[in-house]
């Protein structure tokens, strides 16, 4: 469980500067619906927040880094969005991921990929981020396609309603699970991959 006064904390990152972007649409309405069911969500948007591409001589001293750093370290989850572009994420994505890696270690990352092509090398390297960072990542990524299953912004086939349902539901779920024993590992004194995140 949670503690009682702690509902999980979601931080949600649009990985599309496109000004019509579906995935902001999606990342969006999955934030709140992730709201309704009592977790609390913070939605980072590139096009009005700009993040300079990642530079490691010059990105920790940014005026703007540790405002950042600090919604990256106050997450249980990271919930990705990103379009395929050439079968990758985009670079947005991936300059936000450079930035950061201990504040990742024992969180969940919950990815959605919006492609025309089910956006599978696209989620296997969001996995590949994952792990490389001691992050956990659901089984499964969430993709969709912006011609059949959104229409101006909203969700358009059952199918992906359906798996959206269940997206939610586990980040969720799964989520508090992570999250109560990455609290736990960090305040014990345990054998373990947090054991050396401990402050
Ligand atoms: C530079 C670029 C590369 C793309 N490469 C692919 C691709 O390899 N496979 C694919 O299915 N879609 C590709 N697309 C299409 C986008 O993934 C698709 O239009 C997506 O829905 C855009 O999402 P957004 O509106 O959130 O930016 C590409 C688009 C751009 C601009």
């Amino acid at each position: 469980m949670q503690p009682p006064d702690q509902s999980l904390r979601v931080l949600a990152v649009i990985g599309s500067l496109h000004r019509k972007s579906v995935t902001r649409s999606i990342i969006c309405h999955v934030a709140e619906r992730l709201k309704e069911a009592g977790c609390t969500v913070d939605v980072i948007d590139f096009e009005n927040e700009p993040l300079p591409l990642y530079n490691p001589d010059t990105a920790y001293h940014a005026p703007s880094f540790p405002a950042l750093k600090k919604r990256v370290e106050e997450a249980d989850v990271l919930l990705l969005g990103t379009p395929d572009y050439h079968g990758s994420m985009s670079g947005a994505m991936k300059s936000f991921l450079d930035h950061f890696w201990r504040e990742f270690a024992g969180k969940l990352f919950a990815t959605i990929v919006a492609s025309h092509e089910k956006g599978l090398t696209v989620t296997d390297q969001l996995r590949t981020v994952a792990r490389q960072c001691y992050a956990w990542s659901l089984p499964y990524g969430v993709s969709f396609s912006e011609s059949s299953d959104m229409k101006e912004g909203e969700i358009a086939s059952e199918p992906f309603e359906q798996r959206i349902e269940m997206f939610v539901r586990d980040i969720s779920v799964y989520g508090k699970l992570l999250a109560q024993q990455r609290r736990m590992d960090l305040a014990g004194n345990e054998a373990g991959f947090l054991a050396r995140h401990r402050k």
